[in-house]
């Protein structure tokens, strides 16, 4: 399989503190992939290095076979990129701001207007083109920015929370878009704190926080291996969480995972026969998920 992204312990450090802390992966040409991890585990930061939009501290990363310390600027040619923070031009129209990003890849201004008038009806944003950027709501921003991205034809995307702050229809419709480009071959790299969203669009998953990664996979070998098939999820009130934590830990050879005030369990066999013991309110039982396998492995950390 052939890798389009290498990166080798990556460190990106802020004065003495490493947001990212020596992460190392690979992402195969046409896969999509994903980078999860709670609020400040440093996915941003390893996207910018990616990107070229800040130093690789220490490490190494080679980025469709260029090295992104010394050729960055070819292979910004190379890429599209949907920051977190959406970079738009205030100054100009919608139509200007994919004009102007268009001149940077030195295509002939007609075959950027065709598609960007292309591009913009792919986003549903055909009528807004001569609005300015203040007129867009958030969502429609985003779409701008989606549409920006996709402008070159690259063959690799980096999307940094591409659906955030979009309608959950607005979300259905790029989720599609999104798939349809990685058939025709396009690689995609994006991180997002939606888990339905990475269980749709990726095959492979970095599960990552401060700055280090925690778990990679598929989400299918993240859910099996880290929590099992089913789990059972149950809430207690803050004074009973200790006393059903002892209760089945000492009676099961389940995992007990903590989220809150919601205790999941975990284990080989089936949690079904647990229930039978535990007389709380609110409890069910049902298939494992994504959602399960981040709270089991950032859980802790978010709620301390
Ligand atoms: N320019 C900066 N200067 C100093 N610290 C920074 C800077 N950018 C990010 N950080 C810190 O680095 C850490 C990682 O931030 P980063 O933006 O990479 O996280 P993230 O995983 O993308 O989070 P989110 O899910 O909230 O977008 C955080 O502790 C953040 O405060
Ligand atoms: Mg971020």
């Amino acid at each position: 399989m052939k890798s389009v992204i290498e990166a080798t312990n990556l460190i990106k450090s802020y004065n003495s503190f490493h947001a990212v802390n020596g992460l190392s992966f690979q992402v195969h040409e046409g896969e999509c992939f994903g980078l999860l991890g709670p609020n400040g585990a440093g996915k941003s930061s390893t996207f910018k290095m990616m990107y070229g939009s800040a130093r690789i501290s220490e490490g190494d990363l080679y980025i469709l076979g260029l090295n992104a310390k010394l050729h960055m600027s070819k292979i910004k040619a190379l890429i599209g990129v949907v920051p977190q923070e959406n970079g738009l031009d205030p100054d100009f129209s919608v139509m200007d701001n994919l004009l102007i990003y268009g001149n940077y890849f030195r295509l002939p201004k007609l075959t950027i207007r065709n598609r960007a008038m292309e591009l913009l009806a792919m986003m549903q944003l055909e009528d807004h083109a001569e609005k300015q950027i203040e007129q867009l709501s958030g969502g429609m921003k985003r779409r701008l920015v989606l549409a920006r991205a996709l402008l070159s034809k690259p063959k690799l995307i980096f999307l940094d929370e591409p659906t955030t702050g979009l309608d959950p229809q607005a979300r259905g419709w790029i989720w599609d878009e999104l798939r349809a480009l990685q058939k025709s071959g396009t690689t995609l790299v994006l991180t997002t704190h939606y888990m339905e969203e990475a269980e749709v669009l990726c095959d492979r998953l970095l599960i990552m926080n401060n700055g280090q990664m925690m778990a990679e996979g598929s989400p299918d070998d993240l859910i099996l291996n880290h929590v099992g098939k089913e789990v059972i999820e149950f809430e207690v009130s803050p004074k009973e969480i200790e006393y059903f934590i002892q209760k089945i830990e000492g009676k099961f050879v389940y995992q007990v995972m903590r989220a809150g005030l919601k205790l999941f369990l975990r284990g080989d066999q089936t949690p079904r026969d647990a229930i039978n013991e535990i007389s709380s309110p609110n409890i069910t039982m049902r298939k494992a998920s994504l959602n399960d396998v981040f709270l089991k492995i950032s859980g802790n950390e978010l709620n301390d």
